[in-house]
């Protein structure tokens, strides 16, 4: 593999992991973020969990983790993913906005998070922030 590829995913994949083992309420503190600017979603959260809200609140995250870690060295299958997701989401009345407000409030707490690590890996964060939204502002526009 490219050495230039592995060694931004390998940044990510260690700030990602950093972030889990060091703060314990990343869950609860993206929701709480998220939810202050898209009060309406947790209700869709609720509805759609059939009372199992968290899971379904940890599934998402989990998500945008996986594709975190997969995003240099496999763009073509979070491609797949983020394409096939919108659709589906939108169908479950989950707009395009929340979607992506989501994803903002994950990185934003993410990089809170990280503000004592060294500047690259702010930086690779912030990067894959901007590529993420890139990436779902096109395949939006595509429709
Ligand atoms: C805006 C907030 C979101 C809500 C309320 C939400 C809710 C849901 C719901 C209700 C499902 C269906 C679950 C099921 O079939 O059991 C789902 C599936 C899924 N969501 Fe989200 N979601 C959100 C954001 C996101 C984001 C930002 C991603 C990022 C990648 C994502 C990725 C996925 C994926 C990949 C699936 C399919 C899972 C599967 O079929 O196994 N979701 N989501």
């Amino acid at each position: 593999m490219d050495d230039v590829i592995e060694t931004k995913q390998n940044l990510i994949i260690s700030t990602i992991d950093y972030v889990e083992g060091s703060f314990e309420n990343l869950l609860s503190t993206v929701f709480a973020q998220f939810y202050e600017k898209h009060p309406q979603v947790e209700e869709l959260f609720e509805y759609h969990s059939f009372g199992n809200k968290v899971e379904l609140q940890q599934s998402m995250i989990d998500s945008i983790i996986h594709c975190s870690t997969i995003w240099y060295t496999e763009p073509n299958k979070v491609n797949d993913i983020i394409q096939t997701a919108i659709p589906q989401h939108v169908q479950l009345k989950i707009e395009v906005n929340y979607f992506t407000g989501l994803i903002e409030a994950f990185f934003d707490v993410v990089l809170n998070i990280i503000k004592s690590l060294e500047k690259s890996n702010q930086e690779a964060i912030l990067t894959l922030r901007e590529e993420f939204l890139a990436l779902i502002g096109f395949i939006n526009e595509q429709k």
